[in-house]
């Protein structure tokens, strides 16, 4: 398996080695429906399942998605980026059964560097619950980005939270989400000690009253707009619970 070592960007990330230690702890916990967002993401994928071509996915985390994409795409070559020597050191565990189909190198979302080194041709760039710690500046230069480096019929796909439109669905999409951690919970532990790791975290995005320096997750419409102004000539939501949302645009 290739591994780019290059050192991070300067500037501290604001997600810490600590969240990402957290996280894979309780992952199959706090996202909800995660089995089934991964089985959508795969079917949005622009490509048959024995075409050679290029992925990267931006935040990969323990590898869930990309050992997916990997399975159901056998000739994919798949760049795993992610800023967390955690995330990586896990990644290079799940993914080594891969081979050199796997490239791992860390990035700093917010650079400009990793979007100029993207692969070429690029048929699909993925991200899941990473594009939120994008500012909506930040997002429209990502959308920007990609969108000039994606092939003709290339995707760019997004598992994320977007900012809910009122209180009232702000408050539809926190007991959504503390209902299906609890039914996570029960299923993965057989009782409600990892929904408690969940509460004590104070995980549910939608349930915080201040300001949360580290996400910023922008309403859905405006990033469907976002997206169409990048120059994809669909964009559109394809799944949604919980504030959960996967969305994204086509070339
Ligand atoms: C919530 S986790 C999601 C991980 C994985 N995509 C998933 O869905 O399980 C966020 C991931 O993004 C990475 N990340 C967060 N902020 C980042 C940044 N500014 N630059 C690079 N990676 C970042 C973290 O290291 C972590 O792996």
């Amino acid at each position: 398996m290739a591994e780019d070592t290059s050192a991070p960007n300067a500037e501290t990330p604001h997600w810490q080695e600590a969240d990402s230690a957290l996280f894979l702890t309780m992952d199959d916990v706090v996202v909800p429906m995660r089995k089934q967002q991964i089985v959508a993401l795969c079917a949005l994928i622009p490509a048959q399942r024995d075409e050679t071509f290029n992925v990267v996915e931006l935040g990969s985390g323990g590898g869930l998605l990309a050992r997916a994409v990997l399975d159901a795409f056998p000739n994919c070559h798949y760049l795993a980026l992610d800023g967390s020597e955690v995330m990586r050191a896990q990644l290079r565990e799940t993914l080594a059964p891969y081979g050199d189909r796997v490239t791992i190198a860390s990035f700093e979302l917010e650079d400009a560097a990793w979007r100029e080194a993207l692969p070429s041709p690029l048929r699909c760039v993925l991200s899941s619950l990473v594009v939120h710690h994008l500012t909506h500046e930040g997002k429209q230069r990502l959308f920007g980005d990609v969108a000039q480096r994606l092939e003709q019929g290339g995707a760019l796909l997004l598992a994320d939270l977007v900012a809910p439109a009122s209180d009232r669905v702000r408050l539809l999409f926190a007991d959504q989400w503390n209902a299906m951690a609890q039914t996570q919970s029960q299923e993965i532990a057989g009782d409600l000690s990892l929904y408690q790791a969940f509460r004590d975290a104070e995980w549910n995005y939608y349930e915080l009253t201040e300001e949360d320096s580290m996400d910023h997750p922008s309403p859905l419409p405006d990033q469907l707009q976002w997206l169409r102004a990048a120059g994809f000539s669909i964009a559109d939501c394809f799944w949604l619970f919980a504030g959960h949302t996967i969305y994204g645009g086509y070339r």
